[in-house]
């Protein structure tokens, strides 16, 4: 018996429309890289089909070759960075592909694109992060180059630059004006050196969020999409599309002194009841939820995880909750008054939200509802 995800098509909808109406000058592009963050990317995006998207994006070319083969007939975009292999490839299946470096502009450059209609692409700067993109000093050269393969390639289009934001969940960082400064710098430089407008897009969900005030072509949400907060005061009615529960499998009565686990490295202190409940690692159930870190919820009452997570197996003490073998542990999602999401979960076992649902492996059973 697998442990389970629920996930509220009708949910993400209405989150994607919040969005939508934060930022109502720009048009969107849905982040469902990582397989749709945990959430499952064939049926999201065939979800989402008859929505005004102007792409779905992944981080790279076999993701977005996996939802087009799922059915997903819509623009799909690519974003950087990537191998230069996987650029061609995105090119040849027809998707929108980031040049985040100036090897992928040489290799875009030599390719035989005489077999091929309209390329588009779009351009990743790198405004302060120093993980992908040109970087501002190289700018200039990069869109010499550039101008030159437009020129030369009348079926290359450009349609946009862009990049990403290093801190958009704190809202008084200064460092996220300049980035929003320094990607109009290269909108300008762009006109100069192309003779022609470009759009621009930067705002991931927390730069929705915290600076509603920032006008781009388009707005780049992933996480907030899913309904998970990405570091806002103002969640604006987004709800998390995602409940994630296990089924107990097994219970037993410890003695004191009983042990629990891989290491025996927790010990009953009286007599308890325990459940071993059907999700370990290998579905994404963190071991750093280990010795008490993790909780789950059983018929509205919260429950410590015993001793080590393992790969297939958690050990949860039962205390006084009412449970058979069977029942659901809920470990993301509402149990009677209760309820865990994801940001708590991050801020128990030390990572981030994103890391959480990402890590939800294939095993899990997912279940759509309209
Ligand atoms: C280039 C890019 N844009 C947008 C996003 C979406 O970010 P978030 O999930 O914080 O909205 C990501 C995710 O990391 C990204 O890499």
């Amino acid at each position: 018996m697998p442990a389970k995800l629920y996930i509220d098509l009708k949910q993400l909808r209405k989150n994607i429309s919040i969005l939508a109406g934060v930022s109502p000058q720009s048009k969107m592009i849905a982040v469902l890289k990582t397989n749709a963050y945990g959430h499952g990317a064939v049926k999201l995006a065939n979800s989402l089909k008859d929505l005004d998207l102007s792409y779905i994006a992944f981080a790279n070319t076999q993701e977005g070759i996996k939802v087009k083969r799922g059915g997903y007939d819509k623009s799909i975009l690519i974003l950087g960075a990537n191998e230069v292999d996987d650029v061609l490839t995105g090119i040849k299946e027809g998707f929108t592909v980031s040049i985040a470096s100036f090897e992928a502009l040489q290799a875009v450059k030599n390719f035989d694109i005489s077999g091929l209609e309209e390329i588009k692409l779009h351009i990743k700067f790198d405004t302060g992060m120093n993980r992908a993109g040109i970087g501002m000093r190289r700018a200039y050269e990069f869109l010499d180059i550039f101008a030159d393969l437009l020129k030369n390639r009348p079926k290359i289009k450009c349609e946009a630059i862009y990049s990403h934001m290093s801190a958009a969940d704190e809202a008084d960082n200064s460092f996220n004006q300049m980035q929003h400064d320094r990607i109009l710098d290269i909108k300008n430089i762009y006109k100069d050196k192309i003779g022609k407008d470009i759009k621009v897009h930067l705002q991931n969900s927390a730069g929705i969020l915290n600076f509603p005030n920032y006008k781009f072509d388009w707005i780049r949400p992933g996480l907030a999409i899913y309904g998970i907060n990405p570091g806002t005061k103002d969640e604006r009615g987004l709800k998390p599309i995602l409940s994630w529960r296990a089924p107990i499998v097994n219970i037993r009565t410890l003695k004191k002194g009983d042990a629990v686990s891989y290491k025996m490295n927790w010990l009953a202190k009286k007599e308890e009841r325990v459940a071993t409940v059907s999700v370990g690692y290998g579905d994404g159930y963190s071991f750093r939820n280990s010795n008490g870190v993790g909780v789950g919820f059983i018929g509205g009452q919260r429950c410590e995880v015993l001793g080590r997570v393992c790969m297939d197996m958690t050990v949860f003490n039962l205390g006084k909750a009412p449970a058979k073998v069977g029942d659901l542990v809920t470990l993301l999602g509402s149990d009677q008054e209760k309820s865990i999401d994801a940001c708590e979960v991050a801020l128990r076992i030390g990572t981030v939200a994103n890391d959480v649902v990402s890590s939800l492996s294939p095993r899990n059973q997912r279940i759509y509802s309209n």
